[in-house]
């Protein structure tokens, strides 16, 4: 596309990188329905994350939309007192932690991960607190021929450890194929990534560590700047997200999330996990042969 900017009917959309992301004016979502979920389907499979500036929506109106998407999941973080369930809300203040400030795609740790996550930027500081996404069809798509080629044949093990739950375990292909476009991406990040199954854990290090820098390079990435109630819709299938702990003040962040699926790889698995006998002083082997002793499944497609 040469142009940066286009009208579509009522709606103008500007793309605000080369890689992804792009802002969506002119649909207001209080009044949106299975026409206009439909549309910005289409737009997020060509945009990967959108943002929608000035909708303010309040909590009940924030759920209608998010269901328009399917059907919406709990977070493991929430209060279960809570009367909206689905409704996650996170209230940070700057350099107090609390966001999440490491390369992640929504609870890849949970055997079947979040598909799409909608949020509301509620309440933000005046600067800072901006969040960053990464294309993972890019990340893959220029590893070179070979790379990827062993990549497919490769699965990972995630963890909840972010969450205080390092027990709660799941692996997932290292390339997943995505149901809607049928395009391979990159599946692996920093927050909830530990191992690669089929390697030693010191390959795996080497391996996982080179796989997450490569998928955060800046030019697969959008940086946005957020102002209060705009709401952003994302695919967790094929992007990461970062949050920037670089503000004062308060930051409010309201999501709901669409429930996941079975990351389908992009080829069968081609080895056994590998457990060095040796190795058992590293804790993510430790991990690794809990996961396959409790699933006690075949080869290293436990959660596929
Ligand atoms: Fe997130």
């Amino acid at each position: 596309m040469a142009v940066n900017t286009h009208q579509d009917g009522k709606l103008r959309i500007e793309r605000l990188s080369g890689s992804l992301g792009a802002e969506i004016t002119g649909i207001p979502l209080t009044a949106a329905g299975p026409a206009e979920a439909g549309r910005l389907r289409e737009l997020l499979r060509e945009h990967l994350v959108l943002f929608l500036p000035g909708q303010h929506l309040d909590p009940d109106q924030h759920v209608a939309f998010g269901r328009l998407f399917g059907e919406l999941e709990s977070h493991p973080n929430l209060d279960l007192r809570s009367e909206r369930p689905e409704f996650f809300q996170l209230h940070a203040r700057g350099g107090q932690g609390g966001i999440a400030d490491e390369w992640h795609s929504d609870l890849s740790c949970a055997d079947e991960p979040s598909v799409l996550s909608i949020l509301q930027m509620a309440k933000c500081p005046k600067v800072g607190g901006d969040t960053l996404w990464a294309n993972m069809y890019r990340a893959y798509e220029t590893l070179s021929p070979a790379m990827r080629e062993f990549c497919e044949g490769l699965s990972a093990l995630h963890d909840a450890d972010p969450h205080g739950h390092s027990e709660r375990t799941a692996i997932h292909p290292v390339v997943r194929v995505h149901p809607e476009t049928g395009r391979k991406s990159l599946f692996v990040n920093e927050h909830f990534t530990r191992r690669i199954v089929e390697l030693s854990h010191q390959e795996s290090d080497a391996l996982l560590g080179f796989l997450v820098r490569w998928a955060t390079s800046p030019r697969f990435t959008v940086r946005y700047r957020w102002t209060a109630g705009t709401i952003a819709i994302w695919d967790n299938r094929c992007t990461q997200h970062h949050v920037l702990d670089d503000f004062e003040g308060d930051r409010l962040i309201q999501r709901v999330t669409v429930m996941g699926d079975h990351p389908k790889p992009a080829a069968p698995s081609r080895w056994d996990p590998y457990i060095a006998p040796l190795s058992a002083a590293s804790r993510h082997d430790r991990q690794l042969s809990n996961h396959l002793r409790d699933r006690a499944e075949p080869r290293g497609g436990a959660s596929r």
